[in-house]
Protein backbone atom coordinates (compact mmCIF):
# COMPACT_ATOMS: atom_id res chain seq x y z
CA UNK A 1 0.00 0.00 0.00
CA UNK A 2 1.25 3.44 -1.01
CA UNK A 3 1.90 5.86 2.09
CA UNK A 4 -0.60 8.53 0.50
CA UNK A 5 -3.44 6.79 0.73
CA UNK A 6 -4.17 7.20 4.47
CA UNK A 7 -1.70 10.86 4.63
CA UNK A 8 -3.90 13.93 5.65
CA UNK A 9 -6.59 11.85 7.82
CA UNK A 10 -7.93 11.37 11.27
CA UNK A 11 -7.72 8.64 13.41
CA UNK A 12 -10.51 8.89 16.06
CA UNK A 13 -12.04 5.47 16.03
CA UNK A 14 -10.52 2.22 15.11
CA UNK A 15 -12.48 1.60 12.66
CA UNK A 16 -11.03 4.79 10.58
CA UNK A 17 -8.45 2.18 9.09
CA UNK A 18 -9.46 -0.48 6.78
CA UNK A 19 -8.18 -4.00 7.35
CA UNK A 20 -5.42 -3.00 4.63
CA UNK A 21 -4.33 0.35 6.23
CA UNK A 22 -3.85 -0.89 10.03
CA UNK A 23 -1.92 -3.89 8.19
CA UNK A 24 0.15 -0.90 6.63
CA UNK A 25 0.47 0.69 10.02
CA UNK A 26 1.61 -2.37 11.27
CA UNK A 27 4.78 -3.40 9.08
CA UNK A 28 6.06 0.41 9.15
CA UNK A 29 5.56 0.10 12.81
CA UNK A 30 8.01 -3.23 12.51
CA UNK A 31 10.03 -1.14 10.64
CA UNK A 32 10.81 1.86 12.33
CA UNK A 33 11.42 -0.42 15.75
CA UNK A 34 14.04 -2.24 14.21
CA UNK A 35 15.87 0.98 12.28
CA UNK A 36 15.25 2.41 16.01
CA UNK A 37 17.02 -0.49 17.44
CA UNK A 38 20.28 -0.79 14.94
CA UNK A 39 20.74 2.74 15.65
CA UNK A 40 19.48 3.86 12.31
CA UNK A 41 17.59 7.35 12.14
CA UNK A 42 14.09 7.43 9.81
CA UNK A 43 13.01 11.24 9.57
CA UNK A 44 9.65 10.93 8.14
CA UNK A 45 8.34 14.04 9.95
CA UNK A 46 11.33 16.17 9.78
CA UNK A 47 10.13 19.77 10.47
CA UNK A 48 6.74 19.09 11.52
CA UNK A 49 4.67 19.73 15.18
CA UNK A 50 2.56 18.01 16.91
CA UNK A 51 0.13 19.90 19.17
CA UNK A 52 -0.81 17.20 22.44
CA UNK A 53 -3.84 18.94 24.21
CA UNK A 54 -4.50 16.81 27.48
CA UNK A 55 -7.52 17.27 29.60
CA UNK A 56 -6.87 13.96 31.48
CA UNK A 57 -3.68 12.86 32.85
CA UNK A 58 -1.22 10.73 31.09
CA UNK A 59 2.63 9.10 31.42
CA UNK A 60 2.75 6.54 28.11
CA UNK A 61 0.49 8.87 25.74
CA UNK A 62 2.23 11.78 26.75
CA UNK A 63 5.89 10.43 26.46
CA UNK A 64 5.49 8.03 23.39
CA UNK A 65 4.19 10.70 21.07
CA UNK A 66 6.81 13.30 22.51
CA UNK A 67 9.96 11.07 22.33
CA UNK A 68 8.26 9.50 18.88
CA UNK A 69 8.37 12.88 17.16
CA UNK A 70 11.66 13.43 18.35
CA UNK A 71 12.94 10.33 16.72
CA UNK A 72 11.18 11.39 13.73
CA UNK A 73 12.80 14.55 13.47
CA UNK A 74 9.86 16.58 14.52
CA UNK A 75 8.81 17.90 17.83
CA UNK A 76 5.85 17.54 20.17
CA UNK A 77 4.41 20.59 22.03
CA UNK A 78 2.44 19.42 25.23
CA UNK A 79 -0.59 22.02 25.83
CA UNK A 80 -2.60 21.15 28.92
CA UNK A 81 -6.45 21.95 28.24
CA UNK A 82 -6.59 23.83 31.41
CA UNK A 83 -3.79 26.20 30.73
CA UNK A 84 -5.19 27.28 27.11
CA UNK A 85 -7.81 29.25 26.41
CA UNK A 86 -9.55 26.36 25.96
CA UNK A 87 -10.31 26.24 29.86
CA UNK A 88 -11.47 29.79 30.17
CA UNK A 89 -14.28 29.10 26.91
CA UNK A 90 -12.62 29.81 23.83
CA UNK A 91 -14.38 26.99 21.68
CA UNK A 92 -13.36 23.42 20.28
CA UNK A 93 -13.98 24.83 16.88
CA UNK A 94 -11.91 28.04 17.13
CA UNK A 95 -9.17 26.10 18.59
CA UNK A 96 -8.83 23.61 16.32
CA UNK A 97 -8.58 26.67 13.17
CA UNK A 98 -5.87 28.25 15.46
CA UNK A 99 -3.86 25.17 15.88
CA UNK A 100 -4.29 24.59 12.31
CA UNK A 101 -2.01 27.88 11.47
CA UNK A 102 1.01 26.79 14.02
CA UNK A 103 1.23 23.19 13.70
CA UNK A 104 0.80 19.71 11.34
CA UNK A 105 -1.33 17.60 13.54
CA UNK A 106 -3.14 17.35 16.78
CA UNK A 107 -3.68 14.95 19.42
CA UNK A 108 -5.92 15.16 22.15
CA UNK A 109 -6.84 13.23 24.80
CA UNK A 110 -10.23 14.22 26.52
CA UNK A 111 -13.62 13.06 27.97
CA UNK A 112 -15.93 13.27 25.09
CA UNK A 113 -15.51 11.60 21.87
CA UNK A 114 -17.50 14.82 19.84
CA UNK A 115 -15.59 17.17 21.44
CA UNK A 116 -12.69 14.97 19.28
CA UNK A 117 -15.37 14.44 16.19
CA UNK A 118 -15.42 18.75 16.46
CA UNK A 119 -12.10 19.43 16.67
CA UNK A 120 -11.30 17.18 13.73
CA UNK A 121 -14.21 19.11 11.94
CA UNK A 122 -12.49 22.41 12.21
CA UNK A 123 -9.06 21.17 12.01
CA UNK A 124 -7.23 21.64 8.63
CA UNK A 125 -4.73 19.17 10.28
CA UNK A 126 -4.79 15.43 10.63
CA UNK A 127 -6.59 14.54 14.66
CA UNK A 128 -5.45 11.79 16.24
CA UNK A 129 -7.86 10.49 19.30
CA UNK A 130 -4.86 10.00 22.76
CA UNK A 131 -8.21 8.96 24.41
CA UNK A 132 -11.48 9.63 25.27
CA UNK A 133 -14.37 8.34 27.32
CA UNK A 134 -15.60 6.38 24.34
CA UNK A 135 -12.61 4.71 22.52
CA UNK A 136 -8.52 4.61 23.14
CA UNK A 137 -7.53 3.80 19.57
CA UNK A 138 -3.46 4.24 19.99
CA UNK A 139 -4.08 1.74 22.89
CA UNK A 140 -5.36 -0.76 20.53
CA UNK A 141 -3.02 -0.40 17.40
CA UNK A 142 -0.20 -0.96 20.59
CA UNK A 143 -1.72 -3.90 21.52
CA UNK A 144 -2.22 -5.39 18.02
CA UNK A 145 1.08 -5.23 17.28
CA UNK A 146 2.30 -6.66 20.04
CA UNK A 147 0.06 -9.63 20.16
CA UNK A 148 1.64 -9.98 16.24
CA UNK A 149 4.75 -9.87 17.67
CA UNK A 150 4.10 -12.63 20.34
CA UNK A 151 1.32 -14.79 18.25
CA UNK A 152 2.42 -14.06 14.60
CA UNK A 153 -1.30 -13.43 13.34
CA UNK A 154 -4.53 -11.61 14.90
CA UNK A 155 -7.42 -13.66 12.85
CA UNK A 156 -9.09 -16.40 14.44
CA UNK A 157 -7.47 -15.62 17.75
CA UNK A 158 -9.49 -15.86 20.70
CA UNK A 159 -8.74 -12.51 22.75
CA UNK A 160 -10.78 -12.32 26.24
CA UNK A 161 -11.40 -9.05 27.85
CA UNK A 162 -12.35 -8.93 31.48
CA UNK A 163 -13.30 -6.10 33.54
CA UNK A 164 -15.47 -2.99 33.09
CA UNK A 165 -16.54 -2.40 29.63
CA UNK A 166 -15.09 0.96 29.46
CA UNK A 167 -12.97 3.08 26.41
CA UNK A 168 -10.37 0.63 25.90
CA UNK A 169 -12.67 -2.20 25.77
CA UNK A 170 -14.48 -0.68 23.41
CA UNK A 171 -11.90 -0.14 21.10
CA UNK A 172 -11.09 -3.81 20.78
CA UNK A 173 -14.00 -4.59 20.23
CA UNK A 174 -14.03 -2.53 17.23
CA UNK A 175 -10.65 -3.45 16.68
CA UNK A 176 -11.01 -7.43 17.04
CA UNK A 177 -14.33 -8.04 15.15
CA UNK A 178 -12.35 -5.90 12.35
CA UNK A 179 -9.18 -7.92 12.26
CA UNK A 180 -10.98 -11.46 13.03
CA UNK A 181 -10.17 -12.10 15.81
CA UNK A 182 -12.93 -13.84 18.34
CA UNK A 183 -13.55 -11.94 21.03
CA UNK A 184 -15.17 -12.77 24.73
CA UNK A 185 -15.63 -9.99 26.62
CA UNK A 186 -17.01 -10.55 30.46
CA UNK A 187 -17.91 -7.81 32.30
CA UNK A 188 -20.45 -7.33 35.43
CA UNK A 189 -24.07 -6.55 34.39
CA UNK A 190 -24.58 -3.40 33.94
CA UNK A 191 -20.98 -2.48 32.95
CA UNK A 192 -20.96 -4.01 29.30
CA UNK A 193 -19.58 -1.95 26.15
CA UNK A 194 -22.62 0.66 24.51
CA UNK A 195 -24.93 -1.21 23.35
CA UNK A 196 -24.93 0.62 19.54
CA UNK A 197 -21.65 -0.41 19.45
CA UNK A 198 -21.69 -4.04 20.07
CA UNK A 199 -24.17 -3.89 17.00
CA UNK A 200 -21.56 -2.54 15.29
CA UNK A 201 -19.01 -5.03 16.33
CA UNK A 202 -21.10 -7.64 15.64
CA UNK A 203 -21.81 -6.18 12.05
CA UNK A 204 -17.72 -5.69 11.57
CA UNK A 205 -17.57 -9.43 12.89
CA UNK A 206 -19.87 -10.45 10.49
CA UNK A 207 -17.49 -9.42 7.29
CA UNK A 208 -14.07 -10.50 8.93
CA UNK A 209 -15.35 -13.58 10.19
CA UNK A 210 -14.79 -12.97 13.47
CA UNK A 211 -16.75 -13.37 16.18
CA UNK A 212 -18.13 -11.41 19.51
CA UNK A 213 -19.33 -12.73 22.85
CA UNK A 214 -20.41 -10.72 25.85
CA UNK A 215 -20.97 -12.32 28.94
CA UNK A 216 -21.09 -11.60 32.54
CA UNK A 217 -19.12 -15.20 33.52
CA UNK A 218 -15.14 -14.49 33.65
CA UNK A 219 -14.43 -18.01 33.43
CA UNK A 220 -16.53 -18.69 30.13
CA UNK A 221 -14.67 -15.35 28.59
CA UNK A 222 -10.87 -16.38 29.58
CA UNK A 223 -11.74 -20.43 28.73
CA UNK A 224 -9.12 -21.57 25.82
CA UNK A 225 -7.99 -17.57 25.24
CA UNK A 226 -4.41 -16.89 23.54
CA UNK A 227 -4.92 -13.12 25.07
CA UNK A 228 -5.86 -12.12 28.43
CA UNK A 229 -6.32 -8.30 28.81
CA UNK A 230 -8.03 -6.56 31.95
CA UNK A 231 -7.99 -2.59 32.66
CA UNK A 232 -8.56 -0.61 35.79
CA UNK A 233 -12.24 -0.86 37.22
CA UNK A 234 -12.51 2.87 37.49
CA UNK A 235 -11.61 5.35 34.44
CA UNK A 236 -10.40 8.87 34.31
CA UNK A 237 -13.20 10.55 35.41
CA UNK A 238 -15.29 7.72 37.29
CA UNK A 239 -12.57 8.08 40.26
CA UNK A 240 -15.76 9.07 42.58
CA UNK A 241 -17.29 5.35 41.58
CA UNK A 242 -14.07 3.56 42.81
CA UNK A 243 -14.69 2.53 46.18
CA UNK A 244 -18.56 0.66 45.28
CA UNK A 245 -16.61 -0.57 41.64
CA UNK A 246 -13.95 -2.39 43.91
CA UNK A 247 -17.06 -4.27 45.73
CA UNK A 248 -18.80 -5.51 42.19
CA UNK A 249 -16.42 -6.13 40.27
CA UNK A 250 -14.01 -8.32 42.40
CA UNK A 251 -15.10 -11.46 40.61
CA UNK A 252 -13.75 -9.96 37.78
CA UNK A 253 -10.01 -10.26 38.70
CA UNK A 254 -7.66 -11.37 36.85
CA UNK A 255 -5.51 -13.96 39.20
CA UNK A 256 -3.71 -16.97 38.78
CA UNK A 257 -7.07 -19.64 39.37
CA UNK A 258 -9.04 -17.44 36.25
CA UNK A 259 -5.82 -17.92 34.14
CA UNK A 260 -5.75 -21.28 35.18
CA UNK A 261 -8.49 -21.51 32.09
CA UNK A 262 -6.42 -19.95 29.31
CA UNK A 263 -4.51 -21.61 26.70
CA UNK A 264 -1.22 -22.62 28.26
CA UNK A 265 0.77 -20.24 26.11
CA UNK A 266 -1.70 -17.59 26.69
CA UNK A 267 0.00 -13.84 27.12
CA UNK A 268 -1.27 -11.43 29.52
CA UNK A 269 -1.82 -7.64 28.45
CA UNK A 270 -3.02 -4.17 30.31
CA UNK A 271 -2.85 -0.71 28.74
CA UNK A 272 -1.61 0.58 32.22
CA UNK A 273 -1.73 1.59 34.63
CA UNK A 274 -2.43 -0.90 36.34
CA UNK A 275 -4.30 -1.36 39.96
CA UNK A 276 -2.45 -4.15 41.35
CA UNK A 277 -4.55 -6.04 43.74
CA UNK A 278 -7.34 -4.95 42.10
CA UNK A 279 -8.27 -5.80 38.47
CA UNK A 280 -5.05 -8.01 38.50
CA UNK A 281 -2.73 -9.63 40.93
CA UNK A 282 1.04 -9.35 40.94
CA UNK A 283 1.58 -12.60 40.03
CA UNK A 284 0.02 -12.41 36.57
CA UNK A 285 1.35 -8.43 35.94
CA UNK A 286 4.79 -9.57 36.97
CA UNK A 287 4.39 -13.41 35.59
CA UNK A 288 6.10 -15.35 32.46
CA UNK A 289 3.18 -14.79 30.40
CA UNK A 290 2.73 -11.17 31.02
CA UNK A 291 3.55 -8.74 27.51
CA UNK A 292 2.90 -5.51 29.03
CA UNK A 293 5.90 -4.11 28.65
CA UNK A 294 6.36 -4.93 25.19
CA UNK A 295 2.73 -3.28 25.22
CA UNK A 296 3.75 -0.36 26.82
CA UNK A 297 7.05 -0.33 24.64
CA UNK A 298 4.95 -0.63 21.40
CA UNK A 299 2.64 2.45 22.10
CA UNK A 300 5.79 4.49 20.71
CA UNK A 301 6.06 2.46 17.32
CA UNK A 302 3.04 2.36 16.86
CA UNK A 303 2.63 5.81 16.69
CA UNK A 304 5.39 6.49 15.03
CA UNK A 305 3.96 4.97 12.15
CA UNK A 306 0.36 6.75 12.05
CA UNK A 307 2.48 10.30 12.89
CA UNK A 308 4.44 9.45 9.67
CA UNK A 309 1.52 8.21 7.29
CA UNK A 310 -1.00 11.17 8.57
CA UNK A 311 0.59 13.85 8.87
N1 LIG B 1 -2.20 3.35 28.41
C1 LIG B 1 -2.20 4.72 28.45
O1 LIG B 1 -2.82 5.40 27.63
O2 LIG B 1 -1.44 5.23 29.45
P1 LIG B 1 -1.36 6.75 29.90
O3 LIG B 1 -2.68 7.09 30.57
O4 LIG B 1 -0.23 6.78 30.88
O5 LIG B 1 -1.13 7.62 28.71
N1 LIG C 1 -9.67 3.02 30.82
C1 LIG C 1 -8.57 3.80 31.32
C2 LIG C 1 -7.42 3.75 30.38
C3 LIG C 1 -6.21 4.51 30.82
C4 LIG C 1 -5.11 4.50 29.82
C5 LIG C 1 -9.03 5.22 31.58
O1 LIG C 1 -9.75 5.76 30.74
O2 LIG C 1 -8.65 5.78 32.61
Amino acid sequence: MSLTTVKGRDFLSILDFSLRELGAVFGLARDLKMKLKAGEGYPLCAGKTLAMIFQKPSTRTRVSFEVGMHQLGGHALYLNAGDLQLGRGETVADTARVLSRYVDGIMIRTFKQSDVEELARHAAVPVINGLTDWEHPCQIMADFLTILEHKGRLEGLKLAYVGDGNNVAQSLLLGGARVGMRVAMATPPGYAPNPELVYRAAAEAVESGGEIELTNDPVAAVRDADVVMTDTWASMGRENEHDARVALFRPYQVNEALVAHARPDYIFMHCLPAHRGEEVVNAVMDGPHSVIWDEAENRLHVQKALLALLL
